[in-house]
């Protein structure tokens, strides 16, 4: 689609130069593209979603973020329209898949820009200095949630020399923490089953919760900047800071919440909002940070997905083999029907028979 990369830096000039036709009506390629390839799809899209829905084709393969678990209307309608939809965050987590994950690059991304934004609102330095004018001290920064998203922001504080801890229930992260020297947050509760088998956290009982806010809230209070991102998928996301833990720490600390989306891991959270609250406490409920920085978002997305078209065209010719685990697992939709058994489960659809579930 023409200037489809021009916002991200990427300007059409250089899309041609690698033999691409630049196409200048968006319906034109929907009316004759047998792939689309997209960021956000219907589901995900609050920009052009509706409208592209209804421009799908029967048969055409459409791959991208959906948001799948909560997109169950989206799904039946791409169904009903009879596309072959693929959501790139169901890519599995198996070794062969690692340069696929789209979920992964955009966390990376966002665990980044998130820090960066804490540092440009902190009325404080983050490094250490030792100046003529005495000595700074370092700001203290605590993350919340230390997966991709979570270790890229521990790394980045790090960087910019503040003294940084983080907590997360899974206990398998303590190591990844301190040897990213950041001090890794022990609180005396055990999450049950805190992993499940493709390496997500499991949803805990709400007694796991209060129990973790009660001991939160002292470590909150010590720090200056606090950046959460802990989601469970498909659910909710955990509450982990109240209201009152607000109110407890320092005037013009800052609160970036990278869960605002999934209904926030902060109580006070507005979603796709920047407030100041009662206290002069600033938190940060912004969507989609890797939009922020797309031109290497771009890159790595990019990466991830002909990656996939690789596996999903071979010779020219499309390879709809449901035996890989990884084009069985994102597939949503096709032949009509939601197909993806992962999806249907949480929808509290009917089990489609097992030659249904892997199409020819
Ligand atoms: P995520 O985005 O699903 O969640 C973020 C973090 O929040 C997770 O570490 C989770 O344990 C934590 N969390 C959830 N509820 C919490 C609570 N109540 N309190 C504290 N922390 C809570 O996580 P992400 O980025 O998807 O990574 C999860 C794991 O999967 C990581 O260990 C990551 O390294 C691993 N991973 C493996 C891949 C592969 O094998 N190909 C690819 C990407 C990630």
């Amino acid at each position: 689609e023409s200037g489809a990369g021009v916002e991200a830096g990427y300007p059409d000039a250089e899309y041609s130069a690698k033999g691409a036709k630049i196409v200048s009506d968006r319906a034109e390629i929907f009316r004759t593209a047998d792939i689309i390839v997209q960021v956000l799809c219907p589901g995900a899209n609050d920009k052009t979603g509706a409208a592209d829905l209804a421009a799908f084709r029967s048969g055409q393969i459409v791959i991208g973020f959906f948001r799948p678990m909560n997109s169950v209307d989206v799904l039946k309608a791409l169904a009903e329209r009879g596309v072959t939809s693929f959501s790139v965050e169901l890519i599995p987590r198996i070794t062969r898949a690692q340069s696929m994950d789209a979920l992964s690059s955009m966390a990376t991304v966002a665990g980044y820009k998130a820090v960066l934004i804490a540092g440009d609102i902190l009325p404080k330095l983050f490094p250490m200095l030792t100046t003529a004018a005495g000595t700074i001290t370092p700001a203290r920064v605590l993350i919340l949630g230390v997966g991709v998203a979570g270790l890229q922001a521990i790394a980045t504080a790090r960087r910019l020399g503040a003294v940084v801890s983080a907590y997360d229930l899974r206990p398998v992260v303590k190591e990844q923490v301190q040897s990213l020297g950041a001090r890794f947050v022990e609180l005396p509760i055990e999450a049950q089953n805190a992993q499940d088998a493709r390496g997500y956290a499991t949803a805990q009982d709400e007694s796991f919760y209060r129990r973790q806010r009660e001991l939160l809230g002292k470590v909150i209070a010590e720090n200056d900047v606090v950046i959460t991102t802990a989601v469970i998928p498909g659910k909710k996301a955990p509450i982990l800071v109240t209201k009152e833990m607000v109110a407890g720490m320092a005037p013009r600390s800052v609160i970036i919440d990278l869960a605002a989306e999934r209904g926030g891991n902060c109580e006070l959270t507005q979603a796709g909002e920047k407030i100041m609250v009662g206290n002069d406490v600033t938190i940060v409920g912004w969507f989609n940070l890797a939009s922020t920085v797309p031109y290497h978002a771009s890159q790595m997305y990019a990466r991830n997905l002909s990656t996939f078209l690789a596996l999903l065209v071979k010779d020219g010719k499309l390879n709809l083999n449901l035996k890989d685990d990884i084009l069985r697992d994102t597939l949503i939709t096709h032949g009509g029907d939601i197909v993806n058994a992962r999806l249907r489960e949480l929808f509290q659809l009917p089990a489609l028979a097992a030659k249904e579930e892997t199409p020819k």
